[in-house]
């Protein structure tokens, strides 16, 4: 059944259509929406056709490459999966499904700081490439227990995002009642009514909690519902360039800086021995009206690429958005959104669908542009 109804989706748009037919409409809404007035996050997307894709024609398109190696890991195609907070929000199935799916599908998974998996649980399930993401917290020895149970887990890598000391003004969760804490309005009642079998599995399937972090947070406060309260009272504000340097020492492995908007923080992340750089303004969750993921490519890549590894993140929803950046200078992308919508549509199956969707339009669209390998794509691929 759950498949049939995923087989009908042809595209990520679709999925963002059966998630909303599937949740509580204060979850659909706290995945779908941004920060103001989503002006990032419309233009993440949009910002894609402003490029245009120049094809090549007769060249010899029998054999597609789209290995890549991003992070000191390679994977079969150029698309990372985003950390995404409390996912087993959105289905029962939660993040093991998808670092299931991105295994599977040989790409990288990244698991967040406010997961509702653990990142032991994690490492458990899957032996694909995985990422953690690091939201700083005021309690230094937090930060710490977490990188070492990271690097105890065998984590490939370690993200660390800045773009969130303090949460975005998302106005679409005060209307519909997803606030901090949570309001039983009508209006979200009513959402979470129209679903009942979402309901059903919420009450049938073990409490959510942030599971990485639940041990240390006082009685009640761990449950899933006050994130905001949470990240407005336990992120540390005074997170600077030197805190970062040191949380790469004490990692020593592959690190990437998450949120990175600039040529010059691209190099100062390079000059404290960042890998990478995720161009990222969180899919316009956090200050809006910063410009698109996909504009910046040129300047950073300009600045630090060949010398660490540049990630595109956001708005990503077409194979065709994915040549695009690449052909700016990113090494890969990456994608959160349409792989939730996937997870609330079908769980595991749903998320594969998506990741293959993807894939396939990414090779299509290699094939009909007449290019074989991603590392020969320059910006003679496009046309402003
Ligand atoms: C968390 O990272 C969020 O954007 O809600």
């Amino acid at each position: 059944m759950a498949l049939s109804r995923i087989n009908r989706c042809f595209n990520l748009e679709d999925f963002r259509d059966k998630a909303r037919s599937k949740l509580p409409a204060p979850l659909y809404h706290y995945i779908d929406g941004g920060a103001d007035d989503e002006i990032s996050r419309y233009h993440n997307t949009e910002a894609f056709n402003r490029y245009q894709i120049v094809p090549r024609c007769l060249e010899d398109v029998t054999q597609i490459n789209m290995q890549t190696r991003v992070l000191g890991c390679t994977v079969d195609w150029p698309v990372l999966l985003a950390p995404t907070g409390m996912t087993r929000f959105f289905h029962h199935q939660g993040e093991r499904a998808v670092a299931r799916a991105a295994d599977r599908f040989n790409t990288m998974y990244s698991l967040s700081t406010l997961s509702t998996t653990t990142i032991e649980d994690i490492a458990a399930c899957t032996n694909g490439p995985k990422m953690f993401q690091l939201y700083v917290l005021r309690d230094p020895a937090i930060n710490e227990e977490l990188i070492d149970r990271c690097r105890l887990a065998k984590y490939d890598a370690l993200c660390l995002t800045v773009d969130t000391v303090v949460q975005g003004n998302r106005e679409r969760d005060l209307r519909t009642g997803m606030t901090v804490p949570p309001k039983p309005t009508f209006n979200s009642l009513l959402g979470f009514a129209a679903r009942p079998g979402w309901c059903y599995r919420y009450f049938t399937t073990p409490a959510l909690e942030m599971a990485n972090v639940a041990h240390h947070i006082a009685e009640g406060s761990s449950k899933v519902s006050s994130l905001g309260q949470y990240i407005n009272g336990q992120f540390d504000r005074a997170l600077n360039w030197h805190a970062a340097e040191q949380i790469a020492q004490r990692w020593q492995g592959a690190f990437a800086i998450k949120g990175i908007m600039s040529a010059e923080d691209a190099r100062r992340a390079l000059d404290i021995g960042a890998t990478a750089v995720i161009i990222s303004n969180h899919g316009g969750r956090q200050l809006d009206t910063t410009p698109a993921p996909i504009e910046l490519i040129a300047d950073i890549a300009d600045a630090v690429g060949g010398k660490m590894d540049i990630i595109l993140d956001g708005g990503v929803r077409r194979g065709t958005h994915v040549l695009k950046a690449l052909a700016m200078g990113a090494t890969a992308c990456m994608m959160g959104r349409p792989y939730l919508y996937g997870l609330a549509a079908g769980g595991q199956a749903g998320v594969e669908r998506v990741l293959d969707l993807l894939r396939n339009e990414i090779e299509r669209a290699m094939i009909l542009s007449g290019r074989t390998e991603l590392h020969k794509l320059d910006r003679s691929f496009i046309r402003r």
